[in-house]
């Protein structure tokens, strides 16, 4: 019995670890000659820019809300979102094209245009403190 709590703890609190690989790889699939430098704090400013559309707000909250620990809802359909952050939902950050997939859409609703490399990787590095 005590094993098994043992093992089911592990699992739990290794998902971030093992996410954090998983951002490892997405950075280096932006960054392949290692030229930029990724940073949180820019990743954090650049999170929290509101634009104004249309005369309503954007910006990357609108839709995984402030805490990133917490579910969001999508702005325009109003369906949940589960945590963006890696350490209460394991599937996070395990998929390179779903990572790219969204960082599309989401860049182009936000800021009428797709990030740059340097934005996604910005993004990535604030997004694993979570
Ligand atoms: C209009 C709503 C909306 C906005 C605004 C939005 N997102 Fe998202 N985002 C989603 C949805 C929907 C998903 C996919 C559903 C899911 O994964 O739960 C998603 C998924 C993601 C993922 C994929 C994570 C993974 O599972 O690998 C990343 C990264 C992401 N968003 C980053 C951003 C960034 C950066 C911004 C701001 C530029 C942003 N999002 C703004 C709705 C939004």
């Amino acid at each position: 019995m005590k094993k098994i709590l043992i093992l089911i703890l592990s699992l739990i609190f290794s998902a971030p670890s093992w996410a954090n690989k998983n951002i490892d790889l997405a950075i280096k699939q932006y960054n392949p000659q290692t030229t930029l430098v990724a940073s949180a704090a820019r990743g954090k400013e650049k999170w929290f820019e509101t634009r104004n559309v249309e005369g309503k707000e954007r910006n990357c909250t609108k839709c995984h809300g402030e805490d990133l620990t917490k579910s969001g809802k999508h702005v325009k359909t109003g369906k949940t979102i589960d945590p963006l952050a890696a350490s209460v939902n394991a599937e996070r950050f395990t998929d390179l094209k779903k990572i790219e997939k969204w960082f599309k859409r989401n860049c182009k609703w936000t800021f009428e245009r797709e990030c740059t490399a340097q934005e996604k990787i910005d993004f990535l590095e604030y997004l694993r403190q979570f």
